[in-house]
């Protein structure tokens, strides 16, 4: 059956403005980001401590950690793929990270440059440190229902990358299907593979919309007993190393969906409207969230 309550974990800040062409003024983020604490929502995404040659419009990834309140009970992970990054996002205020691996080989290099072995190696040390310092460490697995470079990803290949780091200690695993090219069907699939060797306690779903799958693909995962779910505000997004890919599922849409099955997530879905109609003023976009382009048309 369905989950009483669900966890939403916010990624519009980071995997929303990792991805616009415009680079998004420091202060309008931290307002951005303020505005999201008011919300009810729990886990707000903020930025990435990865190298700005790469990712230009996360390079005030320490004026952002450092000009946000931080609201009680909400927390606030940054993105860090190695020792560096991890060191960088401590300084700057952190208290939670997550690192960001793949199931496929080629889209591991394109995004971090090494190979998912590799990779494992960088996390397992940023791990090891993180927890040292008491820090919780999440686990992103990409590619989880294809790769825009090699097609169809096997359950089994998400599996093994998955156990890796749930073995490292990440204490959530969040699957990510990159590219939004899955479906209700090939989610229930690797979905029952990965949870032969995770309990569903520690697994979350990360699910682009390009092609419109988001909301079934995260009804079937709810159905499975998942009650973790990434979106971004207004559906912003989608990863720079992922040609093609749109933006995630938007935050306003799944409430919407979570409120009409009777989920619990302790969030108000008219302030995240507006937080997404701040930030899509600001950069000057039109929403991709249904739900708020249907109320703010009536
Ligand atoms: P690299 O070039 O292989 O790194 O990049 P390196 O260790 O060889 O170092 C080269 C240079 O980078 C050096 O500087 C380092 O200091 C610097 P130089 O001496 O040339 O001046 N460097 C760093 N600078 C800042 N922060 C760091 C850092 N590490 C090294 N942490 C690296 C490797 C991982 C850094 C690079 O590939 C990178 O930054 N990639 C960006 C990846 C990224 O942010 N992708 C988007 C997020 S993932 C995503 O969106 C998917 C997700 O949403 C889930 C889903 O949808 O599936 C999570
Ligand atoms: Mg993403």
């Amino acid at each position: 059956g369905l989950p009483e309550y669900v966890k939403i974990v916010e990624v519009g800040p980071r995997d929303g403005l990792q991805n616009e062409k415009v680079i998004v003024p420091t202060d309008i983020k931290i307002e951005f980001i303020n505005q999201l604490s008011q919300t009810g929502l729990s886990v707000i995404e903020v930025t990435s401590f990865v190298s700005s040659k790469w990712v230009p419009q996360m390079a005030d990834h320490t004026e952002v950690m450092k000009g946000i309140h931080q609201y009680p009970g909400v927390r606030y992970p940054v993105l860090t793929p190695n020792l560096q990054g991890f060191h960088r996002a401590v300084a700057a205020g952190a208290t939670e990270i997550s690192v960001f691996g793949a199931a496929s080989e080629s889209f591991s290099k394109r995004n971090i440059n090494c190979s998912i072995e590799e990779s494992m190696e960088k996390f397992e040390e940023v791990v090891k440190s993180a927890r040292h310092m008491n820090i919780p460490a999440r686990g992103y697995v990409s590619c989880a229902l294809g790769c825009p470079y090699e097609g169809n990803i096997t359950p089994q290949k998400v599996t093994e990358v998955s156990k890796k780091l749930y073995g490292m200690g990440c204490y959530e695993i969040s699957l990510g299907d990159t590219t939004g090219v899955g479906t209700p069907g090939s989610m229930k699939r690797m979905l029952e593979s990965v949870m032969k060797e995770i309990p569903s306690s520690a697994l979350a779903v990360h699910c682009h919309d390009t092609y419109g799958q988001a909301l079934a693909n995260i009804l079937t995962a709810l159905q499975m007993g998942i009650n973790v779910v990434d979106s971004a505000v207004s559906g912003l997004g989608g990863c720079p190393y992922a040609k093609g890919a749109s933006g995630n599922v938007a935050t306003e849409d799944l409430i919407y969906m979570l409120n009409g099955l009777g989920l619990n997530t302790g969030v108000n879905l008219y302030k995240v409207m507006e937080a997404g109609d701040f930030i899509c003023k600001a950069v000057n976009k039109t929403t991709n969230s249904k739900v708020a382009q249907a109320s703010f048309n009536a």
